[in-house]
């Protein structure tokens, strides 16, 4: 009697096992699955917005899927394809390509998921939105940070005088570097046509690649017996591979600079007098914008933020159709000045990567924590 009890007890709770399993198995399958897909993880900022926009979803009761493609256009497209075969029911995306993605996004969306282009544009009339910052802005600011530290108007610079100007574009197949180059082209055309700036060299950085910057660096720096007065790069990665080439020259910290990300590594190089400026996107806010506005489009809401721009403003190519809508973030200059508080202070960067090899007693205050100001103001 008492083993036949025993046994009815194991069974009873065996059978409650597989019932609670089997029920959890429905519950995930109940979620709806978003699907993340980035163009690489070599740039800081995209681990850091995955890591965001995951727990962000997850909070939300989504599942997610994420890949990165390793700057490979076929590997992100097939990902892509391989995510809505998945069932997704939205996807978030940085392009590597914004043309060449476009392929996967058409029949993405042919089977009714949303896409929406983070970040990078993807040139398709089938997104379902595009969230980004003030891209030209941000070359605004790049090239308004390097002529600010060159005193380009202090009466130096004139057209017998000519600032020697090397100009580092990203990866020509990201939206993004067409929109920085035309920022910082408003910025310096000006002097170009007055012959106050000599452009020296202008070159494009494939896949945004530090090493690949170096390279380009180098071989200008030879080019040009090593006179070179500045340095229009387009984010920190490239900026910092260039800031190598220029070491090796003894020119580091005598060369104005520019980045973009206000990355870690940028910063350190910032407060150590070498890279001039960076541009902070704060990516604290782009991210919960995204999953929101998913969220939103997934349960039919209404998006009142958004504005329909035509992608031949958006690319700076008027053989472009169509349009599409889309929100963009301000964004503002890092320099010398104001890291402290716009980087550190505000909780973007932290204290001890920002001020990595500076002697203690040249340091700032640690800061106490991030305050709702700092943060504010950083945005
Ligand atoms: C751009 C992006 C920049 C930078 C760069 C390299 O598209 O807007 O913030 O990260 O790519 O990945």
């Amino acid at each position: 009697m008492h083993r036949k009890l025993a046994r009815l007890a194991v069974i009873l709770v065996v059978f409650s096992m597989v019932l609670g399993m089997a029920g959890s198995v429905v519950r995930a399958q109940d979620k709806i699955k978003v699907g993340l897909s980035f163009s690489d993880f070599a740039t800081e900022r995209w681990k850091n917005e995955e890591i965001l926009m995951r727990k962000l979803l997850e909070d939300k009761g989504y599942e997610v899927l994420s890949q990165e493609a390793n700057h490979d256009v076929k590997l992100q497209n097939d990902q892509i394809d391989n995510m809505v075969s998945q069932g997704v029911a939205a996807l978030i995306i940085v392009a590597e390509d914004g043309d060449a993605v476009s392929t996967a996004v058409n029949s993405a969306a042919d089977a009714g998921v949303l896409v929406l282009a983070y970040d990078r544009l993807i040139k398709s009339p089938n997104i379902a939105a595009y969230l980004s910052f003030n891209n030209v802005e941000v070359g605004r600011q790049q090239a308004l940070g390097v002529l600010t530290a060159l005193d380009i108007d202090g009466g130096e610079w004139t057209a017998d005088n000519p600032v020697k100007l090397v100009k580092l574009g990203g990866s020509p197949t990201d939206n993004n570097a067409i929109l920085f180059r035309k920022g910082q082209d408003e910025v310096l055309q000006p002097y170009v046509d007055s012959g106050v700036i000599e452009v020296v060299a202008d070159q494009w950085v494939d896949n945004w690649d530090a090493v690949n910057a170096l390279k380009i660096m180098e071989n200008i720096l030879t080019a040009q017996g090593n006179e070179i007065d500045a340095v229009v790069a387009s984010n920190d990665g490239t900026a910092l591979g260039a800031l190598q080439a220029l070491k090796a020259q003894e020119l580091a910290g005598v060369v104005p600079i520019s980045g973009q990300d206000a990355t870690a590594d940028g910063c350190n190089s910032i407060v150590k007098g070498e890279l001039t400026v960076s541009i902070l996107k704060d990516i604290r806010n782009l991210s919960p914008l995204a999953v929101d506005l998913i969220d939103q489009l997934l349960k039919g809401e209404d998006i009142p933020d958004l504005q329909e721009y035509t992608m031949a403003e958006l690319t700076n190519d008027d053989t472009q159709e169509g349009s599409v809508m889309a929100y963009f973030l301000p964004v503002v200059q890092v320099n010398a000045d104001n890291v402290y508080d716009l980087v550190v202070a505000s909780g973007f960067q932290s204290y001890d990567d920002v001020y990595r090899d500076i002697p203690e007693d040249e340091r700032p205050p640690r800061p106490a924590l991030p305050t709702a100001e700092a943060t504010e103001a950083a945005s």
